[in-house]
């Protein structure tokens, strides 16, 4: 019984950070070295790499990688790759930096130095381009299309070593495991086939649905929720962190269940994340992936199940991992139970669907929220932290925050 191997030709895990006794050295190196800043994108991107959850990448992503990305789902050399993971040169940056130059790389918000890296590529890019391949849209209004556009034109490229994991590890103690951390885990509870929750959102009854049809047909799962950077609205993670465990130790049987987080930002890419997803949950030790209605979508750029529907458009052997494909689920009262559009005979107006909005609203005003909605345990928590914002905008004077607008909805709620 063994676990899936991590994605690309070695099958072995590539961490980039550097190890704990080397650090101090490289640390004095890089304070002589030219600063390149990273956006919180990019920094993210490279505690990935650090941890190695994009093996068998090396680095920023040079010309013909980036280009192969965008154009064929690949990397130069064949192996599978689906968004490119890259780093923009700032103002000023292409200009005075020689092929072959070493340079620290500095978190932009924090001034953290994050890593070194050898520049071995400039190259120009072509924004819109990577735009429409990788999100199917322009549309500067899309988050992760205005973070392309917000970018510089100029790429650096080259190989990377890791010095820092930023606040992850001690923000979230127990809860950021690197995938060497839950291989072993799933190895010591005897579990082969491990299928991964992707989160950004508090779990629902919908959700605890879809994990549960993971539960019966695979060793174990992996509750694997997005610590990086949200757009403004989203649940914050620690309070997310809390309603997941609220969730678990109510109503999953012990042992069935890992709950973990990983550090990346979200691009809100639709079907071309839900591979990136697939790609660095298979490096975390996970045989299959929850797809689920409009995974890792934004708006309306994608449809509910384009998602799914890329994983039958890449080379048979690209990936090891394999989706679990579950269409829209929710409470029906036909049913008297949780079902799924694949599952359910009855008409909508029996189904329980409550959008984001309305949820949103119940919680700070103090309405009660139809219990087949969702867990009291978890209502509790974010009736909580709805209400605490809530009175903070009314001491502040303001009617309701535009920051509210975001996300706790059950896909294709009303
Ligand atoms: S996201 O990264 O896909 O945006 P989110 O937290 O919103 O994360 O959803 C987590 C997973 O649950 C995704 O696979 C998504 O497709 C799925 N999902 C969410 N709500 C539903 C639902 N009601 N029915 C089916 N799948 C859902």
């Amino acid at each position: 019984m063994t676990l899936v191997p991590p994605h690309g030709p070695s099958r072995t895990l590539q961490p980039l950070l550097m190890p704990a006794g080397e650090r101090a050295e490289e640390r004095t190196r890089a304070a002589r070295l030219p600063a390149i800043q990273m956006t919180s994108r990019e920094t993210s991107d490279l505690i990935m790499l650090g941890i190695g959850a994009f093996t068998p990448l090396t680095g920023f992503m040079g010309e013909a990688d980036w280009r192969s990305v965008c154009d064929q789902l690949s990397l130069g050399d064949g192996t599978f790759w689906p968004i490119p993971i890259t780093l923009a040169a700032g103002v000023g940056d292409a200009g005075r930096l020689a092929q072959g130059q070493e340079v620290a790389l500095v978190d932009g918000e924090s001034g953290e130095l994050m890593g070194t890296m050898r520049v071995e590529e400039r190259y120009r890019i072509d924004r819109l381009h990577e735009c429409q391949e990788v999100f199917r849209t322009t549309d500067p209004t899309h988050p992760g299309v205005a973070k392309v556009l917000g970018q510089g034109e100029v790429n650096l490229a080259g190989p990377v070593r890791v010095l820092s994991e930023g606040p992850f590890p001690e923000r979230y103690p127990g809860i950021y495991l690197r995938p060497a951390e839950t291989r072993e885990l799933f190895q010591a509870k005897g579990w082969s086939t491990v299928a991964a929750f992707q989160t950004r959102n508090p779990m629902h009854r919908a959700h605890e649905y879809l994990a549960k049809v993971a539960i019966e047909v695979c060793d174990g799962l992996l509750i694997h929720q997005l610590l990086g950077r949200l757009k403004e609205g989203d649940i914050p993670a620690e309070v997310r962190v809390r309603a997941i465990d609220a969730l678990v130790s109510h109503h999953f049987v012990p042992d069935t269940c890992v709950q973990a987080g990983y550090p990346m930002e979200m691009r809100y890419a639709g079907p071309r994340e839900a591979l990136l997803h697939a790609v660095f949950r298979q490096n975390f030790g996970c045989s299959h992936l929850i797809v689920g209605r409009d995974h890792a979508g934004v708006g309306s750029y994608y449809g509910p199940l384009d998602a799914q529907h890329i994983f039958d458009e890449i080379p048979a052997g690209a990936l090891e991992l394999r989706p679990l494909r579950i269409d829209l689920t929710f409470f029906c009262s036909g049913c008297d139970g949780m079902a799924s559009t694949r599952t359910c005979p009855h008409d909508s107006g029996q189904r329980l669907l409550i959008s984001g909005t309305d949820l949103r609203r119940m919680l700070s005003q103090g309405e009660p929220v139809p219990e087949h909605f969702s867990r009291p345990e978890v209502l509790a928590i974010l009736r909580d932290y709805y209400v605490g914002i809530a009175q903070a905008a009314a001491a502040r004077g303001l009617a309701a925050e535009p920051a509210l607008a975001g996300t706790l909805q059950q896909k294709g709620g009303a």
